[in-house]
C-alpha cells in the first residue's frame, strides 16, 4: 500500500488505520546531555523517521552505499522491504521536564500541568523496568521486521544522547481506528475496538483526542497524551472460565461482539437491561458511566514467551490517546470494580505528551523550544 505521510498537522500513528505489528520503546536521556543534544536528537529522529516511513533507508548512503572502512548508516535488515505502512510517533515523558539537575533542557516552565506520573491505581503491580521514560517512540507497521528495524536504527541514532530504557513488541492489533477495518480480537478471544473513536469522527477527535490551544500548554495544540499500560492476562485461568461467564465479564457475546442486551456488534448497548452485568467491563468503561469520557484505543497483543510454571507471559499492551491524562485516570478508577480484574494485572505504565505533527522542513517537538 501507499506509505503514510510522516509530516502533517498531527503525528501519524494515532488515527492512522491500526497496523498489524508494534515495537514500542521508551528512552532516557543521558546524564550529561543538554538542550542542544535534545533538539538535535529530535531533528535526527525526524529525518530518519521521515525517510523510513517512505520505505527509504535512514540516510542517503544507507546500508551499503558508504565506505567499506566504516559501519553502515543503516543496519540493513529492511533492505528490499516496502514501507509496510510504517508510522513513528514520538512522545515526551514527565521526567524530561524535571530531572535530578532541575531544568537541564530549559523546558520546565513549558511542562503541561497534567503531564505527571500517573497516580497509583488499585491492583497495580508495576515493574519499573517496563514503566516510564523521558521519551517514547511508538512504531507500528504491517511487517514486524520493518517495525524492529525502525526502533533499532532510532536507538542507534540516539547513541550518546539517549538510551533505550525498555521496549515492547506487539503482534496483532486489538483495536481498529477506521470503520473499514474488521474488529480484531484480543487474547481473551473477544472482539476489541468495537466502540472506539474512529478516524472520520472529526467532532469526537476534537472533543476527546486532540489537545486544543488553551488546554494548558499551547505547544501541545494538535497533539495528544499517550498512556501505555502493559496488562498481563492470566490466560490459563481465563481459559477455564465458562463461556457464559466470560461473556458476562465483558458484557458482550464472544462470537459477534454484540452487546448482551441484544442486536449486532454495532448495536448500542442498553445498560438498563438486566442482561448486562453492572460490573461488566463494557458497562464500566462506557462513556455513560464516566461523565461522557472517551478515549482512542490503539493496543496490541503480546506474548513474551512463558514463565517457569509453563504459563504464557502474555497480555495486552494497552495504548490510548486522549486530550487530557485525566480521561484515562477517570476510566481506570471506574474500572476498579471491573469483573475483568480477576484475570488481568497491570505490570507496566507510562504517560507521554505527544506533540503535534511536524511541518516538512521542521522537526517533531519544535514548538516546545
Ligand atoms: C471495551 C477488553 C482494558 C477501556 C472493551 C471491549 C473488550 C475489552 C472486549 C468490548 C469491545 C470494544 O468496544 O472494544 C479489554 C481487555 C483489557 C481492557 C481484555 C485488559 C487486558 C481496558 C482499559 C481501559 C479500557 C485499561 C481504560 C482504562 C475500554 C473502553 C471500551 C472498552 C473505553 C469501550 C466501552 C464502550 O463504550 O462500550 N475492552 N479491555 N479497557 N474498553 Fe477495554
Amino acid at each position: 500500500g501507499t506509505p503514510y505521510a510522516f509530516f502533517g498537522a498531527h503525528q501519524a500513528g494515532i488515527t492512522t488505520p491500526v497496523q498489524e505489528h508494534l515495537h514500542f520503546a521508551a528512552f532516557d536521556m543521558m546524564p550529561r546531555s543538554d538542550r542542544d543534544d535534545l533538539i538535535e536528537l529530535l531533528q535526527d529522529w525526524t529525518y530518519a523517521s521521515a525517510r523510513m516511513t517512505q520505505g527509504l533507508e535512514v540516510s542517503a548512503t544507507g546500508a551499503v552505499g558508504g565506505p567499506a572502512e566504516q559501519p553502515p548508516d543503516d543496519t540493513g535488515e529492511a533492505l528490499g522491504l516496502p514501507a509496510s505502512h510504517l508510522t513513528v510517533t514520538i512522545g515526551f515523558g514527565p521526567t524530561l521536564f524535571e530531572n535530578e539537575d532541575g531544568d537541564r533542557y530549559g523546558i520546565r516552565d513549558r511542562r503541561p500541568p497534567l503531564l505527571q506520573k500517573l497516580p497509583p491505581f488499585l491492583g497495580d503491580d508495576l515493574d519499573p523496568a517496563s514503566s516510564g521514560g523521558d521519551l517514547c517512540i511508538q512504531v507500528c507497521a504491517d511487517d514486524p521486521q520493518v517495525a524492529v528495524h525502525a526502533i533499532r536504527n532510532l536507538s542507534r541514532i540516539a547513541f550518546g544522547r539517549a538510551k533505550l530504557r525498555w521496549s515492547q513488541l506487539g503482534f496483532g492489533k486489538t483495536s481498529r481506528t477506521t470503520a473499514q477495518q474488521q474488529t480484531p480480537r484480543n487474547l481473551f478471544g473477544f472482539k476489541d475496538g468495537t466502540a472506539n473513536i474512529l478516524a472520520d469522527d472529526t467532532a469526537g477527535l476534537a472533543t476527546h483526542v486532540w489537545v486544543a490551544s488553551g488546554d494548558g500548554a499551547d505547544w501541545m495544540a494538535g497533539g495528544s497524551y499517550l498512556v501505555a499500560r502493559k496488562i498481563a492476562m492470566l490466560i490459563e485461568t481465563w481459559d477455564r472460565v465458562q463461556l457464559g461467564e466470560q461473556e458476562r465479564i465483558i458484557g458482550r457475546d464472544k462470537g459477534q461482539g454484540a452487546p448482551l442486551s441484544g442486536g449486532e456488534e454495532a448495536t448500542a448497548p442498553d445498560f438498563s437491561s438486566a442482561a448486562i452485568d453492572t460490573a461488566s467491563h463494557v458497562r464500566l468503561a462506557h462513556a455513560a458511566q464516566n461523565d461522557g469520557v472517551r478515549i482512542l484505543r490503539r493496543g496490541f497483543n503480546y506474548v513474551d514467551g512463558n514463565n517457569t510454571l509453563g504459563r504464557l507471559d502474555a497480555g495486552l499492551f494497552f495504548l490510548s490517546y486522549q486530550r487530557s491524562p485525566e480521561q484515562f485516570i477517570a476510566l481506570q478508577r471506574t474500572l476498579s470494580t471491573d469483573l475483568l480484574n480477576e484475570y488481568i494485572r497491570h505490570v507496566g505504565s507510562g504517560l507521554w505528551a505527544v506533540p503535534p505533527g511536524a511541518a516538512e522542513g521542521s522537526y517533531v517537538g519544535a514548538p516546545l523550544f
